[in-house]
């Protein structure tokens, strides 16, 4: 089992914007492997400027704001390489791709640490934090896990939110809560044109789970 860093991770655009993402860094000896599946901005991003910035966020409402549409989050330029970093960071790493391992699924990006710098003391654990990392995982999977599942993780995770939440806590876990509910009502009640035609004609009702 490799150790995995939880980032966001940054890329530039083709039009110099930045392009942040929540990312797994798998650390590989003295290197760092970056896995995004297909399709991504950010292995379009990548294969036309292979460098990126890896932080730990100070606000974890960034990593829920990143999987639930809200990407705008400030940025500062990178010191060592073409890019910008997570602006709120504890620490970050710039790196710089160094090797390819192609895959229709999921390529590998194997990336060298170009420079790192810590910006703020990281000052100890927090569960809910913890719990709005895991939780922002699962929104990303809603097409992959069963419902229950899901809904079982999230009722456990609830637990840390509501012994160990501060008020940006309880607000990343709300906008991860709200993407769960909305696709899981959406994959449980399709809409009409997506329904697939009722065996007993308009009358049919649909029973509710
Ligand atoms: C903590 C965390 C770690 C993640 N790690 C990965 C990862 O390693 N690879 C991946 O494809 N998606 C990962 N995801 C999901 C992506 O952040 C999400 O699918 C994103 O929209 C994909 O980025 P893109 O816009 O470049 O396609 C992770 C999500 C979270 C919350």
């Amino acid at each position: 089992m490799p150790l995995i860093l939880e980032t966001i991770v940054t890329t530039l655009n083709a039009d110099g914007t930045a392009h942040l993402v929540p990312f797994g860094l798998i650390a590989e000896d003295d290197a760092y492997v970056v896995a995004p599946f297909r399709p991504s901005p950010t292995i379009t991003n990548l294969e036309r400027h292979p460098f990126l910035a890896a932080a730990s966020p100070l606000d974890v409402r960034v990593i829920a704001g990143c999987v639930t549409g809200r990407r705008d989050w400030a940025t500062v330029p990178c010191e060592r390489i073409d890019g910008v970093r997570l602006a709120q960071a504890h620490a970050h790493m710039e790196l710089a791709v160094e090797a390819v391992m192609e895959d229709a699924l999921r390529p590998r990006y194997r990336c060298r640490v170009v420079h790192q710098a810590m910006h703020a003391p990281f000052l100890g654990y927090v569960r809910a934090r913890n719990a709005v990392i895991e939780a922002a995982i699962l929104s990303t999977r809603l097409h992959l896990l069963p419902a229950e599942k899901i809904e079982a993780e999230m009722a456990y995770l609830a637990i840390a939110i509501a012994k160990t939440a501060g008020p940006a806590e309880a607000e990343a876990w709300r906008w991860i809560e709200e993407k769960i509910r909305t696709g899981l009502g959406a994959a449980r009640n399709p809409s009409a044109e997506e329904r697939p035609p009722s065996p007993s004609g308009p009358q049919h009702k649909e029973t509710s789970r």
